[in-house]
């Protein structure tokens, strides 16, 4: 304990001797002493004060979320797949042995789409799709990257465009767009195309969903940041028609991001239902324009 407060000690007098001959120090003494002074001692007084300031504001952060999520209204219902399937409207649209041939389907083009249950949730919303939409247009964010240097990318095992290739095989009348920002990925297939967007550039996601649109399910399936995904949702509400879905993957687990979904799902104009479903990963977000 003496040591320790010996070293501490140390440090401010280090940080103090430090000031004291830095030429800035003095010249901002003559421009405003008191604010200089209370600069000066700062360090003297605690040494760590700036690290726990950060740390108190992220806990009021989340605090504050966690108390502006309790004020929903049970707009958002937060379900996991087996409730899911039996609200409206999934419990009409479900089918079990379409399910699985839609799991297998992504297998076979090596998306992991179907290992973490995804299967269970599009098959309805798919079906719900293309009924709504004889020529459906499916846009998904994430084409697949295999360069280990950019961020959530598929591992060097992975397929670029998997998902997009397994979507085109079950709407055989399907338009297919993907964006990414890894721009070796993209490609032009049999009704797939491919664009550069970069989701924590909003303008440039809106600039590439509005010129694709009408889009009927919008998949954000990119980075998987609040950040990204909340431009996810900002742009898809410039560009959703009625009956258009959203669908947000891979959401992390944990209080903070339930809260954060609630919230935001809270926040949608009137007109839109949102579900949270529980996953083996986390959550993923379904929202629907009436
Ligand atoms: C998990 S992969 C997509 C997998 C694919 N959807 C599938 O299921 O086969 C995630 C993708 O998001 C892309 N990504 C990462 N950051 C992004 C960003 N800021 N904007 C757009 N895409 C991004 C990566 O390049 C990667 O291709």
């Amino acid at each position: 304990m003496t040591q320790w407060r010996l070293k501490s000690a140390r440090l401010r007098v280090g940080v103090l001797w430090r000031s004291l001959f830095d030429v800035g120090v003095w010249s901002r003494f003559g421009r405003n002493p008191r604010e200089s002074l209370l600069w000066l001692l700062t360090p003297i007084l605690d040494v760590s004060y700036q690290r726990r300031n950060s740390a108190t504001i992220a806990r009021s952060h989340d605090v504050v979320l966690s108390n502006l999520s309790a004020l929903q209204s049970g707009r958002v219902k937060i379900v996991d797949l087996s409730e899911l399937h039996t609200l409206e409207p999934f419990s009409r649209y479900r089918n079990t042995d379409a399910a699985d041939r839609l799991g297998a389907a992504f297998a076979g083009h090596n998306s992991d789409k179907a290992r973490h249950d995804y299967h269970l949730i599009y098959q309805p919303i798919l079906a719900m799709v293309a009924e709504s939409n004889p020529l459906p247009c499916l846009f998904e964010i994430g084409i697949g990257s295999n360069n280990l240097r950019v961020s959530n990318n598929m591992g060097v095992l992975g397929t670029p465009g998997a998902s997009l290739r397994a979507f085109r095989d079950w709407l055989p009348t399907g338009r297919l767009i993907g964006g990414d920002v890894d721009a070796s990925v993209l490609f032009n297939e049999e009704r797939i195309s491919t664009h550069f967007l970069d989701q924590l550039r909003p303008e440039s996601l809106r600039a590439v969903l509005q010129k694709n649109s009408p889009i009927d399910l919008l998949i954000d399936d990119g980075l998987h940041t609040a950040e990204a995904n909340s431009n996810t949702v900002i742009s898809w509400l410039s560009v959703v028609q009625p009956s258009g879905w959203l669908v947000v993957e891979d959401i992390s687990p944990g209080r903070s991001s339930e809260d954060l979904w609630k919230l935001l799902g809270q926040l949608l104009p009137a007109g839109y239902q949102s579900w949270l479903v529980k996953t083996s990963v986390g959550y993923c977000f379904l929202s629907r324009r009436d």
